[in-house]
């Protein structure tokens, strides 16, 4: 499986759900990682876990907000002053907004959901990428969604920020394959982390537990996904296994895209 013994990874959004379990799978692959996350106590809790499960890796913590182009130029530099190098970005960090009909979405929050989805991820690419360059090459993992590849109920701004996840994806892996480095998008489905947790909520307030039981019953696979199912695909796309994959947008949602009406 994946190795990843020496390589220096980005993890953005690492204070909690896909970002944290992501980097957890990371070391345990032998990865030195630096955790992102603009939740300063999510990520502190992070690190101190992780430094006691993994003790022969490495954890640099910035605190930043992806969507503040310094803040992102900020948390690229620091990874290099302290590790010397980068040869991976896991661009996770996101936010789903609110939910609401099209013409009734608050466009202050549709704003802000571009500013995190979409220019975070962008800022990200356009710091890692030059270091990648000098570094011979590299593997970029930005996060879409199942709502990148298709069109959700009430979440507008959240379907087009991921399907531009995808679209910044495409060109990425154009533009760059020439130096060896590698780009592509993960689309999950219904990943059990707090961000579904409190999509559950908005969806049946009462008892989101009910509104979880009924999404899962129409996943082929009767079940969410975990976030270490993840951190597993992850981990493959940001290895040197991974040695031609790019430019791809990868559904990891039980098989539940394919679906069409009530098969
Ligand atoms: N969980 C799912 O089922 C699912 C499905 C599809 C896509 N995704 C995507 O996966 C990514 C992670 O989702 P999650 O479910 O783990 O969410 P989460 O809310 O559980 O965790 C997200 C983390 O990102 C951080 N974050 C949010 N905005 C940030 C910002 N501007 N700067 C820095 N850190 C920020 C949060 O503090 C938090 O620690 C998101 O991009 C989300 O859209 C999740």
């Amino acid at each position: 499986m994946a190795n990843l013994k020496g390589k220096v990874i980005i993890v953005t959004g690492a204070g909690m759900g896909l970002g944290l379990a992501a980097a957890d799978v990371l070391a345990s692959k032998g990865a030195n990682v630096t955790l992102v996350d603009y939740n300063n106590e999510a990520l502190n809790k992070a690190k101190t876990e992780l430094e006691a499960k993994y003790p022969e890796s490495k954890f640099l913590t910035v605190t930043a907000d992806v969507s503040v182009e310094e803040n992102v130029k900020n948390y690229v530099d620091a990874t290099v002053r302290e590790f010397g190098k980068i040869d991976g970005l896991y661009n996770n960090a996101g936010i789903e907004g609110k939910q609401a009909p099209l013409i009734e979405y608050d466009i202050e929050v549709f704003k802000k959901v571009i500013d995190i989805n979409l220019l975070g991820v962008y800022y990200g690419m356009k710091y890692v990428i030059p270091e990648l360059q000098k570094n011979g090459g590299g593997r970029i993992v930005n996060v879409a969604s199942v709502g990148g590849i298709r069109g959700v109920m009430n979440q507008t701004a959240y379907v087009a920020t991921k399907h531009a996840v995808a679209g910044m994806t495409k060109n990425a892996a154009l533009e760059y394959g020439k130096d060896n480095i590698l780009t592509n998008a993960i689309a999950p489905g219904a990943i059990l982390t707090p961000m579904v947790a409190e999509a559950f909520h908005q969806v049946n307030p009462e008892d989101p537990k009910a509104a979880e039981k009924e999404y899962a019953s129409r996943n082929p696979t009767k079940r969410l996904g975990d976030p270490k199912d993840v951190g597993s695909l992850v981990a493959y796309l940001l290895s040197d296994e991974n040695g031609y994959v790019s430019g791809q947008v990868i559904a990891i949602d039980g098989g539940e895209s394919n679906m069409y009406g009530n098969s």
